[in-house]
């Protein structure tokens, strides 16, 4: 059902626990017991490094080595986890990222393995926890590392309680921070990992809506009347095609407290089939993921509601169904985006430009410090960054920087792209205002950005991250990251509503980016 947290202040030699989780380093001449295994070591009479090295232990990250503990611990399992060569002066703090994906390579796999898996496994982290980063890496690893998606299974998921070892005052904080982040990134991954079918627009709209009320947040959903009342033409003309009509669902945290506005927008593109321009059967396998940025934008709000931010952030989902049918937009349609820019539609699989274009252009109303929208955008981003790093794209030089800044905090991949003046007019239309895109596929990400650059409101520093690689892991499993939604952006977003509230962000004056 889900993995829980708490703290003890316990040797870890004493815990009562199915496994006791430490680190163990890439040392120069073999495995080295890591910072925070001490106690265990000595409880295990000095052998640790010996044991390791036997075992065939490296201390590569993510490598995990399982020790019987023959009643010389309380638990009966000891899981050393490699941490690579970094924690080599004892005291060092390590980096956060190790740490994180450490403690989710070890509770992923000890959660996943063993006899009664449906029962609960008591897993204790006797991982580095000397300060508040370290604590809250290490507790926020472990979490993620636990998460698994369910719902379409007939056996029941396996109940996880992560302990983390911990003595001091930064621990309860810390962990606190780690539980309400990993409490959003899971819902992000599991609206990313359910159906299509069963999140369709008006689902999603719902789900949020429970999300609005548990969190305090205010919240509006446009229905497909509404949205033609409005004059969203740009959600509209994507959502046609399908049977399950699109939404506009608007989020509000305004703490009193708060002096800026940030307004995030995320693609909520419920199923992407390209529409008309159809895409072949594999690209479409993992087109579910293309809500991916609708999802972080509302796993951050819920997020930073429960942190209580200091800053009022309002949240856009445009979420549509991308199908081909009778009713479907065709290429060579124009279509009228929100506040009155025409946009000819020359392939209907460049469809999350559109729905954003709307949710750009109508947050000029709510007079934003700051606008970022997030979305799974375009194949040219994993192309150019693969699939882990993440591409940034802004209006302003030291804002893009700034939200690339933000993004390494917050242990998330991101990497700093221009958009250039050059491919601007690829994007001019025979009939429109604008075309939907470019004669070429070169530059396919920077030419996406440039397009929804055209509906930012006129002075508003914007940023636009481009998820589409990272929001899904196709792959196997590693460090904290599960196969399939992976929750990407979500912390992100959050950082950067931290960095607004405490005066960061924005950064100083527009210029060219
Ligand atoms: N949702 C896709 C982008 C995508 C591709 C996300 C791969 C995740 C993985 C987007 O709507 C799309 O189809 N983009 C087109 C744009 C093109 C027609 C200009 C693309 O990238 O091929
Ligand atoms: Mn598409
Ligand atoms: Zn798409």
């Amino acid at each position: 059902m889900g993995t829980t947290l708490s703290i003890t202040d316990t040797p870890p030699h004493l815990v009562e626990a199915d496994a006791v989780v430490i680190a163990v380093r890439k040392g120069p001449s073999g495995p080295l017991p890591g910072p925070g295994s001490k106690d265990v070591d000595e409880a295990l009479g000095g052998t640790l490094a010996g044991t390791l090295a036997a075992l065939g232990a490296t201390g590569d990250p993510g490598e995990v080595t399982k020790i019987a503990t023959g009643g010389r611990l309380t638990a009966p399992l000891l899981a050393a986890v490699g941490i690579g060569a970094a924690g080599d002066s004892s005291d060092a703090a390590l980096d956060p990222e190790v740490l994180r994906r450490a403690a989710g390579a070890a509770v992923r796999t000890l959660a996943g393995a063993g006899p009664g898996e449906a029962r609960e496994r008591r897993i204790a982290l006797a991982l580095p926890a000397r300060d508040g980063a370290e604590a809250e890496a290490a507790a926020i690893g472990g979490l993620l590392g636990g998460y698994t998606f369910r719902r379409y299974r007939s056996e029941p998921a396996g109940q996880v309680a992560l302990t983390l070892l911990a003595a001091g005052g930064h621990a309860a904080a810390a962990a606190h921070r780690a539980q309400v982040l990993a409490t959003a990134v899971t819902l992000v991954r599991d609206l990313v990992n359910t159906a299509p079918s069963d999140l369709v627009p008006a689902a999603f709209a719902a789900r949020a809506e429970e999300i609005a009320a548990g969190a305090g947040m205010t919240i509006t959903v446009l229905d497909e009347q509404a949205l033609a009342d409005g004059g969203y033409g740009g959600i509209l003309g994507v959502g046609q095609g399908s049977v399950h009509p699109p939404r506009l669902v608007r989020l509000e945290y305004a703490p009193p407290q708060a002096s800026r506005v940030l307004v995030l927008a995320g693609k909520g593109i419920t199923f992407d089939s390209g529409g008309l321009s159809l895409k072949p059967p594999k690209a479409m396998e993992a087109m579910k993921s293309d809500m991916g940025g609708a999802a972080a934008v509302l796993g951050a709000m819920q997020a930073i509601a429960a942190l209580g931010l200091a800053v009022k952030v309002i949240g856009y989902l445009p979420l549509a169904e991308n199908m081909p049918s009778g009713t479907a937009q065709r290429p060579s349609d124009v279509l009228t985006i929100y506040g009155g820019t025409t946009v000819e539609v020359l392939n209907t699989d460049a469809e999350g430009r559109l729905v954003l274009a709307d949710a750009l252009a109508r947050s000029g109303a709510d007079s934003p410090d700051l606008l970022i929208d997030v979305a799974t955008l375009t194949g040219a981003q994993v192309v150019s960054l693969g699939t882990r790093v993440a591409g940034v794209m802004a209006n302003d030089g030291a804002l893009r920087d700034a939200v690339v800044d933000a993004a390494g905090r917050a242990g998330e991949a991101m990497w700093p792209m221009p958009l250039p003046e050059e491919l601007r007019k690829g994007l001019d239309s025979a009939v429109a205002d604008l075309a939907n895109v470019a004669p070429d596929r070169n530059g396919g990400m920077l030419v996406a950005g440039l397009f929804l650059r055209e509906f930012v409101p006129v002075g508003v520093p914007w940023a636009h991250l481009d998820i589409a690689g990272p929001a899904f892991n196709d792959g196997a499993a590693y460090g904290y990251t599960a196969k399939g939604g992976t929750g990407a952006a979500t912390r992100t977003l959050v950082q950067i509503a931290q960095d607004v509230a405490d005066g960061r962000l924005p950064t100083g004056q527009m210029q060219a980016g």
